[in-house]
C-alpha cells in the first residue's frame, strides 16, 4: 500500500498533510501495529504516554486527551464552572466551535473587538467588556500566533483565563509556551492542524492539579478511579488509543514543523515587500506556529481568481463573524462594542498556501502571482 503524498503538479493546494504522512509513513504503521495486538483502544498506555508527552511540550504539568477541539473547549467551561447567567469573553473572528462551547454551558457568549495588527483579542477593549456576570475570558490564538494573554490578565484581573489554542501549537509568547498562559488551554488535533491527528482529537492543558482531575472525570462519564463509580454528570469526550499513538509519533516532529512554517512565511515576506498585500504580524520576541500565513489583500475577489487559474488554492479563515452565523439568530449572544476592526478584516483577509513542506519552488510561485496580479516587478 502507497503512501504517496496526494500530487498534481499544477496545483499548489491551501494545505496538504499528506506529504508529512508521506515521509512517516512507516512510524505511523508501526503505530497502528503497536496498538493492534493490545486489544485496549481506549485509555490506554498510549493515551498515558500521549499525555506526558504534550504536557511536556507545552510546559504544563497536566496534559487530558479529549476527542476534539470543541470538546476541549465545553469541557474546560463546565470545569470552571461556566453555566447559566454567566458571560464568557471571547473574539468574533473565530471558528465557531469557541463560542458553541460557550453557548453549551447556557452561558452567554460576548465578543469584544479584536487588535488591528494582529486581529487576536484587543486588551485595550476588555475592561469596558467584563461585567459581573463574567466568569472566564476565551481568547483565541489566532492563525498561530499568542494572543497577548498577559496584558489581557492586567485588564481582567482575577478571572479564570482559558486559552483557545486550537491553531497554536509550539508557539510561545514571550518565550511561555501556548497551553502554559491560562488556567487551561485546548487544542485541537483536526487533521491539517499543526499538530493534527488521523482523524478528529483534542486536548486540555493545565498546571493545576484538581482541574486536571475534573477534567479527566468529565472527559470519561464522571468516573473517578473506580470503574462503574461516577461520580459527577461526565461525557463520552475521551481520545482514543490509536489517536494518541499517531499524535506520539507527530509530535516527535513539531519542532521541525514549525520550522518548515516559518520558512515559508519568511519567503513569503520577501515576496510581498512592496505589494500592497500585508503580511502578518510578526512579534520577535515570541513563536508563531504558522497554522495559516493570513494577509490583507486589497481587491481579494480579483487575487482569489488570478491565483485559482494559477493552480493556487487559498482559503478565508473566517469569512463570517461568529455572531453573523445563522446559528447565533437562535441563541443569545452579546456584542461588547460594535467589532468594527474584525468586521473590516474580513473582505481582505487571505490564507495563502501553508504547511511545512511547501518547496521554496511552489512559494516562489505564489509570490510571484501575487505581484504580477498587482504589476509590481
Ligand atoms: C479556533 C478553533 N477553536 C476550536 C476548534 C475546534 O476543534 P475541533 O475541530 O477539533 O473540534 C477549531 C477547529 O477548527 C478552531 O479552529
Amino acid at each position: 500500500m502507497s503512501a504517496a503524498p496526494r500530487t498534481d503538479e499544477n496545483v499548489i493546494p491551501a494545505e496538504d498533510v499528506t506529504r508529512w504522512h508521506a515521509a512517516i509513513a512507516d512510524e505511523l504503521r508501526a503505530a497502528f501495529e503497536a496498538v493492534l495486538p493490545v486489544g485496549k483502544y481506549t485509555m490506554g498506555s498510549q493515551l498515558a504516554a500521549f499525555e506526558m508527552e504534550f504536557a511536556a511540550a507545552c510546559g504544563t504539568r497536566h496534559a487530558i486527551g479529549i476527542s476534539s477541539g470543541t470538546a476541549a473547549l465545553h469541557l474546560a467551561l463546565l470545569a470552571l464552572d461556566v453555566g447559566p447567567g454567566d458571560e464568557v469573553i471571547t473574539v468574533p473572528n473565530t471558528y465557531v466551535a469557541t463560542a458553541f462551547a460557550v453557548t453549551y454551558t447556557g452561558a452567554l457568549p460576548v465578543f469584544v473587538d479584536v487588535d488591528p495588527v494582529t486581529a487576536n483579542m484587543d486588551p485595550a477593549r476588555l475592561a469596558a467588556a467584563v461585567t459581573e456576570r463574567t466568569r472566564a475570558i476565551l481568547p483565541v490564538h489566532l492563525y498561530g500566533a499568542a494572543a497577548d494573554v498577559e496584558a489581557i490578565r492586567t485588564a481582567a484581573p482575577g478571572i479564570a483565563l482559558l486559552e483557545d489554542a486550537a491553531h497554536a501549537h509550539g508557539a510561545t509568547l514571550r518565550g511561555r509556551p501556548v497551553g502554559s498562559l491560562g488556567e487551561a488551554a485546548a487544542f485541537s488535533f483536526y487533521p491539517t492542524k499543526v499538530l493534527g491527528a488521523l482523524g478528529d482529537g483534542g486536548a486540555l492543558t493545565t498546571g493545576d492539579e484538581a482541574l486536571a482531575a475534573r477534567l479527566s472525570e468529565l472527559r470519561y462519564m464522571g468516573q473517578r478511579r473506580v470503574k462503574h463509580e461516577h461520580e459527577t454528570l461526565g461525557y463520552q469526550e475521551r481520545l482514543d488509543e490509536l489517536q494518541a499513538a499517531f499524535l506520539r509519533v507527530k509530535l516527535r516532529d513539531l519542532d521541525e514543523q514549525l520550522v518548515g512554517r516559518r520558512r515559508v512565511a519568511l519567503r513569503y515576506g520577501e515576496w510581498l515587500a512592496g505589494t500592497p498585500v500585508v503580511p502578518p504580524a510578526h512579534d520577535p520576541t515570541g513563536r508563531h506556529a504558522y497554522y495559516m500565513y493570513t494577509v490583507l489583500a486589497p481587491d481579494r475577489e480579483a487575487l482569489v481568481a488570478h491565483l485559482e487559474r494559477s493552480g493556487i488554492r487559498t482559503q478565508l479563515i473566517y469569512p463570517r463573524l461568529v455572531p453573523d452565523q445563522g446559528a447565533y439568530r437562535d441563541h443569545p449572544w452579546r456584542a461588547a462594542d460594535d467589532l468594527a476592526v474584525a468586521r473590516s478584516l474580513v473582505p481582505r483577509l487571505l490564507c495563502l498556501p501553508m504547511f511545512a513542506e511547501l518547496t521554496d519552488a511552489e512559494v516562489d510561485r505564489v509570490g510571484r502571482a501575487i505581484r504580477d496580479f498587482y504589476g509590481v516587478g
